[in-house]
């Protein structure tokens, strides 16, 4: 939520900038804007909306300066107007900050700073922070001053009286070439260039320009000055730390042939699943071969002993998944778990209960409420199980996020940068994880026998051809069913069992990029109330795959039909029974039950996309969201 960048060096400051921002407006479009430091002066140019907004201003400026700071807004703290947008800056005109993350105290503080006769000028809690910076700074220059400089020390001064998660980067008018930054829990990493550096809230904004990074940890910041990067702590102490080497594949963040991200990332899905079940499985294993593992996650037996209970805390899309992770983990590893939402987990945690595993589970890897939800649950087990280090483990797309720094054990989803704000194939490799997760555990519990293990390995490993199968067969189909929906208000999505989660992320990925009003529910529950809604204009999207339930969501469906809805069904294909009861197919190859979610998700993407796509909106930057949620 927000993007923040930085640059020092000796090319053209907003040039790089304004790059920067292209790459981190997933995080934030509400405004843009970007503050440098030339001949003495701080020169800010903000605008509202989209980033092009800002570059067309600043097309019309001609500015050298070689040192700047940018921002790419998510509303949190006032309007989404030029007034409220990023950089931010003191009365005088001679501190420039930019933030990403929300200052819990800022209502003291601006009390505080109006008792001292500051006005505001905007309503965001970022505007304490210059403030405060220019009260710290000397008045006048000073000579032998000890510490490296007084800009570092007034920034160090400020960052003390923060509470909050945020991450900020600082220029200040009377010391042209120093760029403080500081993080405290938000995240920010700094590159390294041949006397040039740089620094951004996430990797993608660096990489066109270095691929040594480091990325601050919390209750550190660094001075970036032409000579290179010093790392102090919030004391203001030095630190040592040396910039590791990025592993990253720029292609990835280009769309291509693509009209966005998002339809580009629904077909990588068979590649990454790919990718990540042979992170995973090992290929030398079978059910004969009993002196070697079947899955390699690499975690240590001791996360495993005489578990008792799983917990996973996830948001989102996350959350869904993990609402699969929760079916698997039960009935092949036999293990009682829950899902929590992080938010709501924060503030009614359960009794503790020893012999526990505590799974975070995000993407991005920096959303707040998760990432609190297990530094809480961190400190809470501490001591708890004297045997150990509370059990965590994080599952995520970005091994160098703000989770890998919070908990011990991570799994990597490999699904490669996501940029399309709605979730696509960061979803089913978290479910491949989950799949891997339960068959570990299931191994060494001794809770399936080896060949039950062989026959579900036999099944994923088919699963990346399927999914090809099913976006060949259907774009062209569901582009033209896309079509009839465009005026559409109302979605029900309806599934049981594994694929009741399914449902939810089929009805999220409608709502949040075509703005369409959608609920998912588990089939069975539809006579409970939800039926209420139906009518001829509300379609309900059934997902009817082979096993336990299928008959019984057949019958669900055909009681929303008695209601005159228009039916669209997941089905297996070539199922005559399915092409009976509903209006209109949505095949998948027929696999087994416990498989199927991995299938069943892919045509609901696609129909969410081309609705979406349709109604003409933007589908990469749906309003009102960002990629990652980095505040409460
Ligand atoms: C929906 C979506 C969000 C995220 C949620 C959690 O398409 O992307 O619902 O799933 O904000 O994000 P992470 O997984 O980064 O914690």
């Amino acid at each position: 939520m927000c993007g923040i960048v930085g640059y020092i060096g000796t090319q053209t400051a907003t040039d790089i900038l304004i790059a920067g921002l292209e790459k981190l407006e997933y995080r934030g479009y509400d405004s843009a804007g970007v503050a440098t430091v030339l001949e003495g002066e701080i020169h800010r140019v903000r605008a509202k909306g989209k980033l092009y907004n800002l570059r067309e201003k600043l097309e019309r400026i001609e500015n050298p300066a070689r040192i700047g700071i940018g921002h790419t807004r998510w509303a949190t703290h006032g309007k989404p107007e030029e007034h409220n947008a990023h950089p931010h800056v003191d009365t005088k005109m001679r501190v420039a900050v930019v933030q990403n993350g929300i200052i819990e105290n800022y209502r003291d503080l601006r009390e505080e700073l109006k008792q001292r006769g500051h006005e505001f000028l905007t309503e965001t809690d970022t505007e304490v922070i210059p403030l405060l910076i220019a009260e710290f700074l000397p008045k006048a220059p000073t000579d032998n001053y000890q510490y490296p400089s007084p800009f570092l020390e007034a920034v160090c001064k400020t960052v003390q009286r923060l509470k909050g998660a945020f991450a900020i980067a600082v220029i200040c008018a009377d010391y042209p070439d120093e760029l403080i930054v500081a993080r405290q829990q938000a995240p920010l990493t700094i590159g390294f260039g041949q006397g040039e550096f740089f620094c951004a809230s996430d990797t993608p904004a660096l990489v066109s320009h270095t691929r040594a990074v480091l990325t601050l940890e919390n209750g550190e910041m660094a001075r970036l000055t032409p000579m290179g990067v010093e790392v102090y702590d919030f004391q203001g102490h030095r630190l040592k730390k040396f910039p590791r080497t990025l592993d990253w594949n720029p292609v990835l963040a280009e769309k291509h042939e693509f009209r966005h991200f998002m339809l580009k990332e629904i077909y990588e899905q068979p590649g990454v699943v790919r990718t990540c079940l042979e992170a995973y499985l090992n290929s030398d294993w079978n059910a004969q071969a009993n002196d070697k593992q079947p899955i390699q996650l690499g975690m240590p037996d001791s996360l495993y002993e005489n578990l008792e209970q799983i917990q996973i805390l996830a948001c989102g899309t996350s959350w869904h998944a993990s609402l699969v992770g929760k079916y698997l983990l039960e009935q092949l590893a036999g293990i009682p778990t829950v899902v929590q939402y992080s938010s709501e987990f924060r503030y009614a945690p359960p009794p503790l209960t020893t012999n526990t595993l505590t799974i975070g589970v995000t993407q991005s890897g920096e959303t707040a409420d998760t990432i609190a939800a297990l530094e809480m649950e961190r400190q809470r087990r501490t001591g708890l199980d004297s045997a150990y280090q509370p059990r965590l483990l994080g599952i995520t797309n970005r091994p160098e996020s703000s989770l890998a720094q919070l908990v011990p054990q991570v799994i990597h989803t490999h699904a490669g940068i996501e940029i399309g704000v709605a979730a696509t194939k960061t979803f089913v490799t978290q479910l491949i994880v989950f799949y891997c997760l339960a068959l570990d555990l299931a191994y060494r519990r001794q809770t399936l026998s080896a060949s039950r293990i062989e026959e579900i390995i036999v099944g994923l490993r088919q699963l990346p051809a399927q999914i090809e199968l099913i976006l060949e067969s259907q774009e062209n189909y569901v582009e033209e069913l896309a079509h009839q929906f465009q005026e559409t208000q109302d979605f029900i999505f309806l599934g049981r069992g594994i694929n009741f989660p399914i449902a939810l992320e089929g009805a999220l990925k409608l709502k949040e990029i075509s703005y369409i009003h959608a609920e998912g529910y588990p089939a069975g529950e539809m006579k409970h109330g939800p039926i209420a809604l139906l009518d001829a204009k509300v379609p309900v999207v059934a997902i009817a795959m082979p096993g336990s339930v299928y008959e019984k969501v057949l019958s669900n469906a055909q009681e929303a039909k008695a209601r005159d809805a228009r039916l669209i069904g997941v089905v297996p294909i070539n199922d005559p029974e399915a092409a009976q009861t509903f209006d209109d197919l949505l095949p998948v190859p027929a696999v087994e039950e416990l498989l199927s979610p991995i299938l069943s998700v892919i045509p609901l993407q696609l129909l969410a996309y081309h609705i979406a796509a349709r109604r003409g909106l933007d589908v990469d930057q749906p309003r009102n969201l960002a990629k990652s949620v980095t505040v409460e």
